[in-house]
């Protein structure tokens, strides 16, 4: 087989043999974390009990995608696509090209079978994680032409409308999506490219979604890194070693419907921009009220350091709470939200600048849950947020993760069962 490890150095050879030696076992989990060796040897097995990509490490780029099914698509066809796509994710996960062949095995008669632009670079931490939406089980006219309208989930719906919101529906929604997340962002983009090729004539590209920087810290062993605020993000986020709260807050359980779902999660991404230019103007202290954190550590301003618990009744010199009633971290915190919680696995974005000259910045916000509802009720929380005034969400999606895969199945396939 065509392998894409051509220029690894000696340090990750270990990942490349176990790869290529199709292992399918963590071969190495090394993102990120201090002292870890080089991202670019992190090889994550595709195939397992949930998807990759979720519990992760969170990889330093993004590329997501979100994709409508075509017009005469039919439920074979759907079936047919997911099982490509499968195959090709299983591959591109592992270092390798889309299929045998490769980038260079075309002929006078067909293009090659890989666009080739990550041919020498290594697998760089790369997790494919594929999600339906609402669409798949019912179109706008409310036909049924997969015959999966029985199995929706109830709550698989496009999100409520929340106060604020200012969406774009061409940059909102989607029937499927795929989250490539890498340390390499050509191999990410890579993988979107060969997956959107791969789709031709049966689900066409609908938006996407570049992000660097990974917002959240999603394992005990990663740094957390800042949003463009400037402000650490990720510290109280759900971490992959909290096996008990991942399993009660983002995995879908067995007896929760529907049950093919089971092992899943579901995905909101909600496109968030930020009016760089006018938090910029903001003072410090101000800056700080507004998250509830100080921004050089990232402590609660009740006190400590940065995983210190926030002290929501501590008050200061004029009785007021240290951290403030409308801080976004006393709203979205669990203790104001039923103990909702959510893994957040976001990135910031840059997209060039708008017609005044402003950045058109700021944070592409994915998180996994249990149900939607966790992050209804804090979104709903965050209505009174008075980091609002500094933000705009313009696009919006909701997705159900089905859980993982096993080898010869495909992504899915107990949907269609
Ligand atoms: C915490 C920033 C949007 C949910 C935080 C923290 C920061 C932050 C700096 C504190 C550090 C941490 O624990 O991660 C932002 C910015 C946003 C944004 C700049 C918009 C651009 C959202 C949205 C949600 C959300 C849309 C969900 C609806 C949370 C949660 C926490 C948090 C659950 C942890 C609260 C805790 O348990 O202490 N955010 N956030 N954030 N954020 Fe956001």
């Amino acid at each position: 087989r065509r392998q894409l490890f051509g220029f690894l150095g000696a340090g990750a050879a270990g990942a490349v043999v176990g790869a290529a030696a199709g292992a399918g076992v963590a071969v190495a989990a090394t993102s990120g974390g201090a002292g870890a060796a080089s991202p670019a040897a992190s090889v994550y097995p595709f195939f397992g009990a949930h998807q990759a990509g979720i519990v992760t490490p969170a990889q330093d780029r993004l590329h997501f995608a979100a994709f409508d099914v075509d017009d005469t698509l039919d439920r074979d066809g759907l079936m047919a696509l997911l099982t490509e796509w499968t195959d090709a994710a299983a591959r591109l996960s592992q270092g390798l090209e889309v299929a045998e062949g490769g980038a260079v095995g075309g002929s006078d008669y067909a293009p090659p079978v890989d666009t080739g632009e990550a041919l020498g670079l290594p697998a760089s931490g790369l997790t494919i994680t594929f999600g339906f939406g609402p669409g798949l089980f019912a179109d706008a006219s409310g036909a049924d032409r997969f015959g999966l309208a029985a199995r929706r989930p109830a709550m698989l719906e496009p999100l409520p409308r929340f106060q604020g919101d200012a969406l774009v529906p061409e940059i909102s929604g989607g029937d499927l999506c795929i989250q490539a997340c890498a340390d390499d962002p050509q191999v990410a983009v890579h993988a979107i490219r060969n997956l959107s090729r791969i789709a031709f004539g049966r689900a066409s590209l609908r938006w996407s979604q570049l992000g660097f920087g990974r917002t959240s810290s999603t394992s005990t062993t990663q740094a957390t890194p800042r949003n463009l605020f400037g402000f650490k993000d990720g510290t109280a986020n759900v971490k992959a070693e909290e096996t008990a709260t991942v399993d009660d807050q983002i995995w879908v359980h067995a007896s929760d419907e529907p049950a093919w779902l089971a092992g899943g999660s579901y995905l909101v991404a909600r496109r968030i921009r930020m009016i760089i230019e006018n938090w910029d103007r903001v003072q410090l202290g101000e800056q700080e009220m507004l998250v509830g954190r100080s921004k050089g550590e990232g402590a609660p301003l009740s006190g400590g350091t940065e995983f210190t618990e926030p002290d929501f009744e501590k008050t200061g010199a004029t009785d007021a709470p240290l951290i403030d009633t409308n801080a976004h971290v006393r709203l979205a915190h669990p203790t104001t939200n039923g103990g909702a919680r959510m893994l957040r696995r976001g990135y910031n974005f840059v997209d060039g600048n708008d017609s005044l000259g402003r950045l058109d910045a700021g944070l592409f916000f994915l998180s996994f849950q249990r149900s939607p509802q966790q992050f209804i009720d804090v979104q709903t929380s965050l209505a009174r947020d008075g980091l609002n005034e500094y933000l705009k969400h313009v696009g919006s999606a909701i997705f159900a993760v089905p859980g993982g895969v096993a080898e010869g199945e495909f992504v899915g396939q107990a949907l269609f069962a």
